[in-house]
């Protein structure tokens, strides 16, 4: 299986003025022995440059960052990497089939394995029916299933994924979990899952990790005791183990909340 690894990641950005902001604070992870790693975080900590920086988008200005594949180092080795972006990110002139089989191609996926994947992940997404449909022409909660499919669809060995269910109803979301869930448990992709939602870290982590306010450093890692097949939202331990997530993103609020 092929995995992630961060180390000391630290990431600036250009302010206005021209003085630097620190983003990213020496962030140290891998996802070696977990298939869903969940980076649970407030909004604007670092959690989308996090994983620019993994995918190779962003470039860190100290630390490393390596996707790393069972079958050696050399770059012909290097892992499938699959990115659904936090902004789809759709190309507007093409249709949803065509954004898909573009991923397919330029992963060089046989041919000849294209048409069952396409029908595969539309139906998983629920958007068959849109399959010849243009993105300007969709819902912003359907292009974000288009984009999520377009993720899925290569079948990546390493899939990372930036709140991909945001948009969502809750019924659809709550759908789209699950079968993500089967689907990484399926493949044994090594998954980074970005959200600053509790209970969709609950569900979908088998690790939490959890990021404080810009910069994002590391102040707690949670495991999940319960396997993804016994993760239901109504069961007691369950709930128990939300809480317990829950109650970590509020102490640190407190934290954040002390004036200085
Ligand atoms: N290219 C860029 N240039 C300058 N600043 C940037 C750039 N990209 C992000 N930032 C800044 O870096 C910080 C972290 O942004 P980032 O998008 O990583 O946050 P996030 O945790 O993903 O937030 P959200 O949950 O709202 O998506 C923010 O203050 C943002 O304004
Ligand atoms: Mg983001």
């Amino acid at each position: 299986m092929a995995y992630v690894q961060v180390e000391n990641a630290v990431k600036y950005f250009s302010r206005e003025d021209g003085t630097d902001m620190l983003v990213l604070d020496r962030v140290s992870f891998d996802t070696k022995e977990f298939g869903i790693t969940c980076l649970l975080g407030p909004s604007g900590c670092g959690k989308s440059t996090l994983l620019n920086a993994i995918s190779g988008l962003e470039r860190l200005d100290q630390g490393r960052v390596e996707v790393i594949s069972n079958h050696g180092s050399a770059p012909s080795h290097s892992p499938r990497l699959g990115y659904v972006f936090q902004d789809p990110r759709l190309l507007h002139w093409k249709s949803v089939e065509e954004n898909l089989t573009f991923a397919l191609k330029g992963m060089s996926i046989p041919h000849a394995e294209w048409s069952d994947r396409l029908r595969k992940y539309l139906e998983i997404v629920g958007l068959s029916e849109f399959r010849n449909q243009f993105p300007l022409y969709l819902s912003g909660g359907m292009r974000q299933r288009v984009g999520l499919a377009r993720g899925l669809v290569i079948e990546p060995e390493v899939l990372l994924m930036d709140e991909p269910f945001s948009k969502l109803d809750q019924l659809t979301a709550r759908r789209l979990r699950e079968e993500t869930l089967r689907i990484c448990e399926h493949l044994k992709q090594s998954t980074v899952l970005v959200t600053h939602d509790v209970e969709e870290a609950a569900y979908m982590g088998d690790r939490i990790i959890i990021l404080c306010a810009r910069p994002a450093g590391i102040v707690d890692i949670l495991e999940n005791p319960l396997p993804p097949g016994a993760r239901d939202v109504d069961d007691l331990q369950f709930i128990a183990f939300k809480k317990r997530l829950l109650q970590s993103v509020l102490k640190l609020m407190e934290k954040d909340e002390v004036p200085s």
